[in-house]
C-alpha cells in the first residue's frame, strides 16, 4: 500500500458519503464509492446529486471529469480495490425507541468485510454510540479474511448541510480515533492535503472519538434550547428575547452562533444524536450525567407548539377554517432535507387542528409530499399567500427575507404575521400594515 496516495473507498453515499467522495475526488485521490441503491449510484455515476446541497453537482462534475471518482454496487470491487474504507452510512433513529439503528452500519461492514483480504483500514465517519467501533473491530476480526491485519478507526464528520463542501475541504479539525499508529498513519496519508493546509488533527482513542461527535452536537442543540428557554422567560415577563440574545453574543466566552432564538432545531442529526447519546449513557450507567438533555428536547418540541399557538392567536383564537400561508418546509435554508423539520411538524399542527395550510418551499416541496401528503403545497409564495389569514415563516430561507412586505399584503385577506424564525423586521412589516407576531417578543 502506497502510504503516500492511498486508495479510498466510500461504503454509502447519502448525504455524507457522496461528499466526502466527490469532495476526496477532487483532492487528487482515486475514489471508489459504494451503495446499495442502484438508481443512486447511476444517478451520481451520471453526473447528478440526489439532494439538493449547493456547489456539489459541479464539483462532483469535475470529479467525474478527472477520472479518480467511481460508483459501484459490488463490495467485492470494494473490498479489492481500497486502502482505506470510509463508512458513511446513516445511523437514524431506532422506530419506538431513542437509542441508534446501526443496522445500515452493520450491513456494510458484513458486506465488506468477507472481501478484505490484505492489510487495511475501515474508518467510520457515521455518527453511533460509543463503543460501536470496538464492537465491528471484533466483527471485521472474525469476518475478514486478513483477520486482525484490518483495523477499524473512528474519524467524526462534522459538516452541515448547506456548507458541505466547506467543511469537508476546509474542515474545523480532523478527529483520528485509532486503535495503532499504523492506523494513524493510514489517515494521515488520507487526509495528507488538509494537513498540509494546516487543519488542526487531534489524535484519540477510539471512544473519544466516538464521543467527540455526540458531545459537540449536545452541546450545538443545549445552545439552542438555552435561547428558547429564555425566550419563554422573556413571554412570560414581557421582554424581548432578539434583544437578550444579541447582549448575551456579545461576550465572546457565550457567542452569539447557535444562539439564535425561534422554531428551534430539527434535520437528521441534532434531534435524533441527542435522544441517542442519552439512550447510551444510560446503558453505560451514567444517565444521569446527560438527562439534561431529555429537557433540552423537550424546550425544542415546545417550542413548535408555542409558534402553532401564536397562528391561533393571530387567526383570532380559531385555527378551524383559517387559511394558513406556511413559508418553510425545509428543516434549515439551503438544504431540501425534511428529516425531523420543525417547519413541517408546525405546519401538520395546524393542519389538524383544522386550518386551511398551503405550504411554498423553494427546495423541500418533493420531500415533504413524500413525508407529509396530507397537506397542501404550492409552487410559489404568491399561490401559497393568495387569500391568506395568517402567514407564518418556519424556515429563514433568504427568498423568504427578500419578501416585499407590501406587494404579499395585496395577496393576503389579513395581514397577519408570524415569524417563528425572527427573519424580518418587525418594523418594516408593521409600516406595511401587518400585525406582526414572533416567539420571545411582545407582540
Ligand atoms: C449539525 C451540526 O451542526 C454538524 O456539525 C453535524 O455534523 C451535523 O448536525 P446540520 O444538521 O446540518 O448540522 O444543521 P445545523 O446548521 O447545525 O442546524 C441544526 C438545526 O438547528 C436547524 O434546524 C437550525 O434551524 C437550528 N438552529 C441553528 C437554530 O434553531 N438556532 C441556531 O442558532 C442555529
Amino acid at each position: 500500500m502506497s502510504h503516500v496516495r492511498p486508495r479510498l473507498t466510500v461504503l454509502g453515499t447519502g448525504y455524507l458519503g457522496a461528499t466526502h467522495a466527490i469532495c476526496m475526488a477532487v483532492l487528487g485521490f482515486e475514489v471508489l464509492a459504494l451503495d446499495t441503491d442502484e438508481a443512486k449510484v447511476r444517478a451520481l455515476e451520471s453526473g447528478r446529486v440526489p439532494f439538493h446541497e449547493p456547489g456539489l453537482p459541479e464539483l462532483l462534475r469535475k470529479a467525474l471529469d478527472s477520472g479518480r471518482l467511481r460508483f459501484t454496487t459490488d463490495p467485492a470491487e470494494v473490498g479489492a480495490f481500497g486502502d482505506v474504507h470510509f463508512l458513511c452510512t446513516g445511523t437514524p433513529q431506532l422506530p419506538g425507541s431513542d437509542g441508534a439503528d446501526l443496522r445500515q452500519v452493520d450491513a456494510a461492514v458484513t458486506a465488506l468485510a468477507p472481501h478484505l483480504t490484505r492489510r487495511c483500514v475501515v474508518v467510520g465517519k457515521s455518527t453511533v454510540p460509543v463503543g460501536t467501533a470496538e464492537r465491528l473491530s471484533g466483527l471485521v476480526r472474525q469476518l475478514a479474511p486478513a483477520g486482525a491485519d484490518v483495523e477499524v478507526a473512528w474519524n467524526p464528520e462534522f459538516l452541515r448541510e448547506g456548507h458541505a463542501i466547506e467543511d469537508t475541504l476546509k474542515p474545523s479539525r480532523l478527529v483520528l480515533g485509532v486503535a495503532s499508529s499504523w492506523a494513524e498513519e493510514q489517515l494521515r496519508a488520507a487526509y495528507r492535503p488538509l494537513l498540509e493546509a494546516g487543519v488542526p488533527v487531534l489524535v484519540t482513542d477510539l471512544a473519544t472519538s466516538e464521543l467527540v461527535k455526540v458531545a459537540a452536537n449536545s452541546f450545538l442543540a443545549t445552545k439552542i434550547s438555552f435561547i428558547n428557554a429564555m425566550a419563554e422567560v422573556c413571554e412570560a415577563a414581557g421582554a424581548d428575547v432578539t434583544d437578550l440574545a444579541e447582549a448575551l453574543a456579545y461576550d465572546d466566552r457565550i457567542g452569539g452562533r447557535f444562539l439564535k432564538p425561534g422554531l428551534g432545531f430539527g434535520g437528521g442529526c441534532l434531534p435524533k444524536d441527542i435522544r441517542a447519546f442519552a439512550h447510551r449513557a444510560e446503558e453505560l450507567g451514567c444517565g444521569p450525567a446527560v438527562s439534561f438533555l431529555h429537557d433540552v428536547d423537550a424546550i425544542n418540541q415546545r417550542r413548535r407548539q408555542r409558534v402553532v399557538d401564536l397562528v391561533r392567536e393571530a387567526a383570532g383564537g380559531r385555527l378551524a377554517g383559517a387559511r394558513v400561508c406556511a413559508l418553510g418546509a425545509a428543516f434549515k435554508p439551503c438544504s431540501d432535507d425534511v428529516r425531523d423539520a420543525p417547519a413541517l411538524d408546525v405546519a401538520r399542527r395546524l393542519h389538524e387542528e383544522g386550518a386551511d395550510v398551503v405550504v411554498f418551499d423553494p427546495q423541500a416541496i418533493e420531500n415533504a409530499r413524500r413525508t407529509h401528503p396530507e397537506l397542501a403545497y404550492a409552487g410559489s409564495v404568491a399561490e401559497a399567500a393568495e387569500g391568506a389569514d395568517v402567514v407564518v415563516l418556519l424556515t429563514e430561507w433568504e427568498h423568504f427575507r427578500a419578501l416585499d412586505a407590501r406587494w404579499l399584503g395585496r395577496l393576503v385577506t389579513t395581514r397577519r404575521l408570524v415569524d417563528s424564525r425572527h427573519a424580518l423586521d418587525p418594523a418594516v412589516w408593521r409600516t406595511a400594515g401587518w400585525s406582526y407576531h414572533a416567539p420571545g417578543r411582545p407582540a
